[in-house]
């Protein structure tokens, strides 16, 4: 009741203001008055048992300041993030819309983020008591021949701290960043990391799993090809998908010719089309996270349905809140007794 009248008020303001006010709330004490207990569902992937399958996407909380509070909303896993070397401000703002009527959001951030030393010091002074992803990218003024260089930088730097870590290569965002998901440079960039990787391994005695997260606009030989370009490099997984620039089709509303991802209900079917064909080609074992439009329990369920493992979400956490997160493991749990009787 606390959250919906919190939740209430939060929409009445500007998307960015609405944003920040909320992580300065999950990151207090305060968050405990509307904390839920940990849901009980649980799955095992990339080595790593997770209390429950549902995630919250990266993007939310980019310099790790409330994992905590948002652990304590029932998720079973946090990605911070993304997150880039050097602190840079983003994109100018206004630069976060909500589109009620279509159940979305268009947002054109840019990797606003405090930089990676800033986040490692949040981490070590929070402790967080979830699963914690990481999500790494490559500053803005970093060209695209050097970015390599960026998301090792960040590996080394984040590591140690991650359960797993996400190397974001499909933000519509940063300018040429999704070139970096051409078969040449992806190889490139996948190789040197996992080198770095089994280093790290061999020095700290911890394998930090490392899943690569991909767009929803490509044509399927594309995403055939990049999905067997990432198994075949050794990488852990997949995250399919990033948000879409594609904006055919949405119901006629204010914001909706802003320029920038478009994450929510309109992305849902797009992006189990990417998890449907990176399945078929990856195989039934490799590990894939799905994220895009889950808006509700059945929305979830039509991504593992779909060749899922695990499911994020960030634009049905803002339009519903953690009762968004119930209502998915309830579903997924009767899913599953259903399909063991
Ligand atoms: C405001 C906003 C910021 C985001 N920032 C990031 C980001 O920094 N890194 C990233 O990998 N994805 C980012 N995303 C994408 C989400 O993690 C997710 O892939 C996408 O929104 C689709 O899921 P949804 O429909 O549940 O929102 C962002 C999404 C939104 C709405």
């Amino acid at each position: 009741m606390l959250e919906l009248i919190g939740r209430k008020l939060l929409q009445k303001l500007p998307a960015e203001v609405a944003h920040d006010l909320s992580i300065k709330i999950l990151a207090s004490p305060a968050v405990f008055i509307v904390s839920s207990k940990q849901i009980s569902n649980p799955v095992k992937l990339l080595g790593i048992n997770f209390p429950n399958p549902v995630g919250l996407a990266a993007g939310f909380d980019k310099n790790a300041d409330a994992v905590n509070g948002l652990s304590s909303l029932g998720f079973g896993f946090i990605e911070v993030g993304t997150i880039t070397p050097k602190p840079q401000v983003g994109n100018p703002k206004p630069r976060l819309f909500r589109l009620k009527e279509n159940q979305a959001i268009i947002n054109r951030m840019g990797f606003n983020n405090n930089g990676v030393d800033y986040l490692v010091a949040q981490i070590e002074k929070n402790k967080p008591n979830c699963i914690l992803g990481i999500n790494i990218g490559k500053n803005k003024i970093t060209p695209n021949d050097l970015a390599v260089d960026d998301y090792i930088y960040c590996f080394k730097k984040v590591a140690h701290l991650a359960d797993y870590v996400t190397v974001n290569i499909s933000s519509p965002n940063t300018v040429d960043l999704r070139q970096l998901q051409k078969s040449k440079n992806l190889i490139q960039l996948l190789k040197s990391l996992k080198k770095v990787q089994i280093e790290l391994q061999k020095k700290t005695n911890k394998y930090t799993p490392i899943v690569v997260k991909i767009a929803p606009d490509q044509d399927s030989e594309t995403t055939k090809e990049m999905a067997i370009n990432i198994k075949n490099s050794g990488i852990d997984g997949i995250i399919c998908t990033n948000t879409t620039i594609e904006k055919n089709n949405l119901k006629k509303e204010k914001h909706q010719n802003e320029t920038g991802g478009l994450s929510g209900k309109p992305l849902l079917s797009r992006s189990n089309e990417i998890i449907k064909t990176v399945r078929k080609e990856v195989g039934p074992d490799f590990p894939i996270i799905g994220v895009g439009g889950i808006l509700t329990d059945e929305d979830a369920l039509s991504k593992i349905q779909a060749g899922a493992n695990l499911v994020q979400v960030y634009t049905g956490f803002i339009y519903q809140g953690s009762q968004l997160i119930k209502d998915i493991n309830n579903k997924l749990i009767g899913h599953k007794e259903e399909n063991n009787t």
